[in-house]
């Protein structure tokens, strides 16, 4: 199994939206995945919450369909909210540590995202030790790309392998390659020091259907398909699942060498 983790020390840069998101595509792909959230806020637990609604309210107006025997519409409706593999449960700071890790030692979950009110840094430090692999979500704006380094600081610590992927930017324009290279350059926040920290050259821009999406307790890639917030978030999906990948069968070859 694989443990990920949203960090970043600071609100609104799209943390939840983007542990959310790649939570459904991973049980999308048949995943058995399980978001922790940290955070007291429990915006992914809310999310938990409008999805179960919904999914409830789907059902009730499909039997409706189906009792006046439109059988096609039912199944529409059904259909709506697939029964994935996905879960989210709510855990208290101080806890983190010893349910994270029985959840890990238990093999039921394939992958396992950790999401974080970030501003607590004991709490940072914690997650990033319990992760695999972390994504640091930004936007481009010049106050969240300040808050990076303390990030970057955490994750490197802790030794743990990382990604910043760049978020909510304008689309249509070149303000999120700017600030990739910003974050590559070396005489800028130089983050990509050696192999296990990168930027990542997919971005996510600003796109209102990922707020709908939230709404009705669903993935972007559940809302629309089709669109281009999914393409975006599903490239995100795969350059964090290659990482993974990569990662676990490093770490086979160390085992079977010692
Ligand atoms: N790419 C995006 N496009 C549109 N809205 C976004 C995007 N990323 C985040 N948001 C919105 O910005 C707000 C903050 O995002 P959130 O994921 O809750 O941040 P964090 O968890 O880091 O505090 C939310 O309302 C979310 O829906
Ligand atoms: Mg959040």
């Amino acid at each position: 199994m694989h443990t990920l983790a949203a960090l970043a020390r600071k609100g609104g840069v799209g943390k939840s939206q983007i542990a959310i998101n790649l939570a459904v595509v991973a049980a999308q792909n048949g995943l058995r995945t399980l978001i922790v959230d940290v955070d007291p806020q429990a915006t992914c637990g809310y999310w938990m919450e409008l999805r179960e609604q919904e999914a409830a309210e789907a059902e009730n107006k499909a039997k409706e369909y189906e009792a006046r025997g439109d059988k096609k519409a039912a199944s529409i409706e059904r259909a709506r909210y697939p029964k994935l593999e996905l879960g989210v449960i709510e855990i208290s700071q101080g806890r983190m540590d010893h349910h994270i890790s029985r959840i890990q030692a238990s093999n039921e979950v394939d992958l396992l995202i950790i999401d974080t009110a970030g501003k607590d840094g004991d709490v940072s430090i914690k997650t990033s030790k319990l992760a695999d692999y972390v994504i640091i979500p930004t936007s481009p704006s010049a106050q969240d790309i300040a808050a990076i380094a303390t990030t970057m600081d955490v994750v490197q610590n802790t030794r743990t392998p990382a990604a910043i992927v760049i978020n909510d930017g304008q689309p249509n324009s070149n303000e999120s390659a700017e600030v990739a290279e910003y974050f590559r350059d070396p005489e800028g926040l130089n983050f990509e020091i050696n192999d296990d920290y990168h930027v990542a050259d997919t971005y996510i821009h600003h796109r209102q259907p990922i707020r709908h999406a939230y709404r009705v307790g669903m993935g972007i890639t559940e809302y629309e398909p089709d669109g281009r917030a999914a393409a975006e978030v599903r490239a995100v999906y795969n350059f964090v699942a290659a990482k993974l990948n990569a990662l676990q069968a490093q770490n086979q070859k160390l085992k079977k060498a010692s």
